[in-house]
């Protein structure tokens, strides 16, 4: 069990936007995939892409770099070159804050 963090608060993520923050020596993204909220990594399992520069869709968010697909509720990655999964966090809101479980 880790602990839950303030991530920034909702209305900072607006739908289909990302939002990169740190967390000690984690690099993290908040996502609004069509209103619903994420919590992941946010550098590529296959280089070191940052994917908060990357693009959304319905599939997930796309590498900037070599266009992989991380699926955004397993972190499964649907295309390569990326093969590791990545990490996804537990998330929850309370009083327009979001908060991760690291
Ligand atoms: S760095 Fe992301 S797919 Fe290569």
């Amino acid at each position: 069990m880790g602990h839950w963090i303030k991530a920034c608060s909702l209305n900072q993520v607006g739908k289909n936007e990302m939002y990169a923050f740190d967390f000690e020596e984690k690099r993290l993204m908040i996502t609004n995939l069509n209103g619903t909220i994420y919590a992941t990594d946010r550098i590529c399992t296959h280089a070191e892409a940052d994917l908060s520069t990357g693009f959304l869709s319905d599939e997930g968010v796309r590498c900037p770099l070599h266009l992989s697909v991380f699926n955004l509720e397993n972190g499964k990655p649907q295309n390569p070159p990326a093969e590791e999964p990545l990490k996804i966090y537990n998330v929850k809101i309370d009083q327009g804050e979001i908060y991760v479980e690291v």
